[in-house]
């Protein structure tokens, strides 16, 4: 059996990626993968309890490392019981967030730094690195004023304009750090022109 592939959507809060995980799942259906869709922190019911302690608002209180720590966890469950398999027996497996989530809102945000909290992730994740992630770009402000719109706000969610002006900055300065792995999108973009900008970029992976 060989080996599926996987890959990831990121951003700030807001920027769009369910919708572009939906219409990205149709194309490699279409195009005869098996397509499983995983989200972070979540994917089975392991993750989804930390989840709810990581973003429950009333934990103000959580230090950064704690954060960092359960964020590798949820991810370590997610890879040992539903990425890994998945990608072992041949499936596409698309998540909503992976690593760079870390690496940008506990490493830069938060302020770890990026090497660190890459050095504790590695544990978490072994050789199941994404091999294409798009970043759909999108102004802090923007990203924020749709969430409002939408739901009442998490822990995260509720940071200052600053925290997240940070992350949208920090994914700018991590997809150029790893340029070929992290395609940056513009997500102010109509939906159907940033379909057709992943849509190609994945069409390139799959013919490699
Ligand atoms: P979620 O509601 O899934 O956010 P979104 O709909 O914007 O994807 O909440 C996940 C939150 O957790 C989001 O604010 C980003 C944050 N996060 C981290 O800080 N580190 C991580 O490693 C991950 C996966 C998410």
């Amino acid at each position: 059996m060989s080996r599926g592939i996987f890959i990831s959507m990121e951003g700030p809060d807001g920027s769009g990626k369910s919708t572009q995980i939906a219409l990205l799942k149709e194309y490699l259906e279409g195009e005869g993968y098996d397509v499983l869709i995983t989200r972070e922190p979540g994917g089975n019911r392991i993750s989804e309890a930390i989840r709810e302690i990581i973003l429950n608002k009333d934990y103000e209180e959580m230090s950064p490392v704690t954060e960092m720590m359960l964020y590798a966890s949820a991810r370590a469950q997610l890879i040992a019981q539903v990425v890994g398999p998945a990608i072992d027996s041949g499936k596409a497996v698309i998540s909503d967030r992976f690593i760079d989530s870390s690496l940008v809102y506990q490493g830069m945000a938060r302020g770890l730094g990026v090497e660190t909290v890459l050095n504790v992730n590695k544990v978490a994740i072994g050789d199941y690195m994404p091999d294409v992630t798009f970043m759909l770009d999108l102004p802090a402000e923007v990203g924020i004023a749709r969430k409002k719109d939408q739901k009442e706000l998490d822990r995260m969610e509720r940071e200052s304009l600053e925290f997240h002006k940070k992350v949208a900055e920090g994914y700018r300065t991590l997809a150029g750090s790893f340029p070929d792995r992290i395609k940056t999108v513009d997500a102010t973009l109509p939906i159907d022109e940033i379909c057709g900008m992943i849509r190609s970029s994945v069409k390139a992976l799959l013919d490699r």
